[in-house]
């Protein structure tokens, strides 16, 4: 996949020189207590998983003037639901790169992969995750408690959606490709 350029991003693959960096960022308890999935402590070993792509993720390394700042992911489920995730290291919150990043992903995803709807959520206590959402058009549709490794404990989040519709695309004929998982268009993918 060739890299996504944005106004002031480079979105990529992460490679394993990412590691060290990524395992300093996101295992900052200011980031990973706002994610699911991160077990603290975080060092390069975890975070070399972290970085791995499986089947039906696209998993994309968010860069700014060489450096990695954070990451931006989905997860494609057969019959076309996704499930989308970003995060940035502290220094790099409050200049508005998590949307520059996500609504790059997502009307990429909208146009080239096979993607009917997305979905997302965040900790009730995540305000400025809550505000990208919105920004990208997602509806906000329940709460649901879900387990923070990182705080070892249940904590209230809330769930979002956007169809194709209501971000604006028609509804997407579904190909072979699709239906068994693959992301026939990654090498396809454009900047916005
Ligand atoms: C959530 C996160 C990605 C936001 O990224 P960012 O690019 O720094 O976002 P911004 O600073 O541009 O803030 C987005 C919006 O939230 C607002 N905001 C930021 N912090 C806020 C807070 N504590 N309370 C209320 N609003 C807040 C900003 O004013 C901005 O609003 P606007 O769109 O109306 O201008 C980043 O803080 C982060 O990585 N946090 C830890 C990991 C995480 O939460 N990932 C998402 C999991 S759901």
């Amino acid at each position: 996949m060739k890299p996504i350029r944005t106004a002031r991003l480079v979105l990529r693959k992460f490679v394993p020189a990412d590691a060290s960096r990524i395992a300093r960022l996101l295992g900052d308890p200011r980031v990973a207590t706002m994610m699911a999935d991160i077990a603290l402590p975080f060092d390069e070993r975890p975070a070399t998983q972290w970085m791995k792509s499986g089947w039906g993720d696209l998993r994309l390394c968010i860069e700014r003037d060489g450096e990695s700042i954070g990451a931006v992911s989905y997860h494609v489920y057969i019959g076309g639901q996704a499930g989308i995730g970003y995060w940035l290291g502290h220094p790099y919150w409050g200049h508005g790169y998590a949307f520059e990043a996500a609504s790059t992903v997502v009307r990429n995803a909208l146009i080239y992969d096979r993607v009917q709807m997305f979905t997302s959520g965040h900790f009730a206590d995540n305000l400025a995750s809550g505000k990208i959402l919105t920004r990208l058009g997602f509806t906000p549709h329940g709460r649901r408690p879900l387990w923070c490794a990182a705080r070892q404990e249940v904590v209230d989040s809330i769930a979002y959606h956007l169809t194709r519709t209501t971000a604006g695309f028609g509804p997407k004929r579904r190909s072979w490709a699709g239906v068994l998982g693959f992301h026939p268009v990654f090498n396809g993918w454009t900047s916005a």
